[in-house]
């Protein structure tokens, strides 16, 4: 989707579309033009004489400029129960749909609001990833012609609409990178094809890229990686990610980012039932959200420094893989019994956040599909967030918020802890009764190593959708890398 901003007026563009949306601030379209001014104003007149706000309003209105469709959307009464950011987003999806439908390609978007810039980058927001379809994988992808879209601004208001599309549009890019990684089957995307893309990623965006291999896992004691990883003809791997600023760093803290990367998730002995299994190539959505972020933060060349860990295998059933009551050692010496070998997530995890000690990370952010539970306890559309640092979770909280990656903070109870003990071992992997989310998280709060800062993402829920929700079709979401991003962003912003 190509974007462009200018200051022609109404009339003036030259688009197959214009589209005009009614928004809290009024209607988004101003023109000296009576015609088309009085058909927006009757617009605006007829949505605020409606009660009922369920339905879209929409004409496709050729006449009051020949050349041009006019679309006229309501993004004010349209699910009422939505922030008015994500109102404004699942309309203009919605506009993208219509102007698909139609074979518009060159869209003219009136933002002729108060904040403009909020208001474009929202409306490119949802068109970007409103527009997003995955057919690598179908005999004939379905090569669709790219969306031009131009944005009609007041001259006061060029500059700041330019500067949010440059962040918003390398976002959306990152996101829908995301998803295509999720998408991927679990033949296709192999930890070694996952470490491939990465590094492809990496080269493209400007990241240094390390690829550990299972030989180098092994000199270097991954052993739960390793032992997740044994049942699978694919071996394991460990992808980390820099990224350098150029610029002065405006925040001193080193920040780590850790994905889950189960490229599929048979639940190995503990094997689970076979109706919902083929969706576990999803179980490296954390990866995703990391791999994600990480190619957003290198485009936007943040001033903080930040690096990518990707640990990634397969938990597969084989003669080599680890059983139900088999005891591993950590790469930081503590001994696991292995309960149940359907709760991997957490393992590499646990060897991952070893390896951000000695990346000497300030702060770590895990990304994981990691429980059923949390998916249980807060649907599809919200992440469960674990961490006992206030600072960490009101920033976190607050882009979750402006973001639309919803997350909701579950506590790590710390009386729970001891249902992880066990007799043989330092710690069981799993624990009896419920809470399953709870206990993954007191899981991996004893792998986080001493003076670290860490907040955990449990993404089971939101990593895919079901259904068609807001402006994302089924399929992946790329959770989590709009979250973290501008978390940054905004972070980066405060302290310079
Ligand atoms: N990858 C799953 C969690 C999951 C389930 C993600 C459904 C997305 C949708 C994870 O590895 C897992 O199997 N967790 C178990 C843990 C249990 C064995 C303690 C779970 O949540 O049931
Ligand atoms: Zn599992
Ligand atoms: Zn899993």
């Amino acid at each position: 989707m190509k974007f462009t901003v200018t200051t022609k007026s109404i009339e003036e563009a030259r688009a197959d579309a214009l589209i005009v949306l009614q928004t809290e601030d009024g209607m988004a379209g101003k023109t000296k033009n009576k015609k088309i001014a009085a058909h927006i104003a009757a617009f605006g007149r007829a949505v605020t004489a409606r009660k009922t706000a369920a339905e879209w309003f929409c004409t496709l209105e050729p006449e009051a400029n020949a050349a041009t469709a006019h679309l006229l959307l309501d993004s004010v009464s349209f699910g009422t129960w939505l922030p008015p950011r994500e109102k404004l987003k699942t309309t203009a999806c919605r506009a993208g749909e219509i102007c698909r439908k139609y074979s518009l390609k060159r869209l003219a978007i009136a933002c002729h609001v108060k904040d403009a810039a909020a208001f474009a980058s929202d409306v490119a927001e949802g068109l970007a990833l409103g527009d997003f379809r995955d057919t690598r994988f179908k005999s004939e992808p379905n090569g669709r012609p790219e969306l031009r879209v131009q944005f009609l601004v007041r001259q006061r208001d060029a500059t700041s609409v330019r500067a949010a599309l440059k962040e918003t549009q390398p976002i959306c890019e990152a996101v829908n990178e995301a998803r295509e990684l999720v998408h991927a089957p679990n033949n296709v995307l192999t930890p070694d094809a996952l470490a491939k893309r990465a590094r492809a990623i990496a080269k493209k965006s400007g990241l240094e890229c390390d690829v550990l291999s299972e030989r180098a896992l092994e000199r270097q004691g991954y052993n739960l990686i390793l032992a997740v990883g044994a049942g699978s003809v694919h071996p394991p791997r460990l992808i980390i990610l820099r990224h350098k600023p150029s610029k002065k760093p405006a925040v001193r803290d080193h920040i780590v980012l850790l994905g889950k990367g189960i490229c599929f998730d048979t639940g190995g002995y503990c094997l689970k039932q076979s109706h919902n299994m083929h969706t576990m190539n999803n179980d490296m959505g954390g990866a995703a959200a990391v791999i994600g972020a990480m190619q957003a933060i290198a485009a936007l060349d943040l001033p903080v420094r930040v690096t990518g860990i990707v640990p990634a295998a397969v938990n597969d059933v084989d003669a080599k893989a680890y059983h139900p009551g088999s005891i591993l050692t950590a790469k930081n010496g503590k001994t696991i019994y292995i309960e149940n070998t359907d709760a991997e997530g957490r393992l590499v995890l646990a060897d991952g956040l070893a390896r951000a000690g000695e990346e000497k990370a300030d702060i770590v952010i895990d990304f994981a599909t990691l429980t059923g539970s949390a998916a249980a306890a807060l649907g599809p559309q919200i992440a469960a967030l674990f961490t006992d640092d206030e600072p960490l979770a009101g920033a976190l909280l607050t882009s979750g918020t402006e973001t639309g990656d919803y997350l909701w903070r579950l506590p790590l109870v710390r009386d729970y802890e001891a249902l992880l003990a066990h007799t043989l071992a330092d710690m069981s992997n799993i624990a009896s009764g419920g809470g399953g989310a709870i206990h993954a998280a007191n899981f991996l709060k004893a792998f986080v190593p001493e003076g670290i800062r860490w907040a955990h993402l449990d993404i089971a829920g939101p990593a895919t959708y079901k259904n068609n929700t807001r402006y994302f079709t089924p399929g992946a979401t790329g959770y989590g890398v709009r979250l973290v991003t501008r978390a940054l962003l905004g972070w980066t912003r405060k302290r310079t």
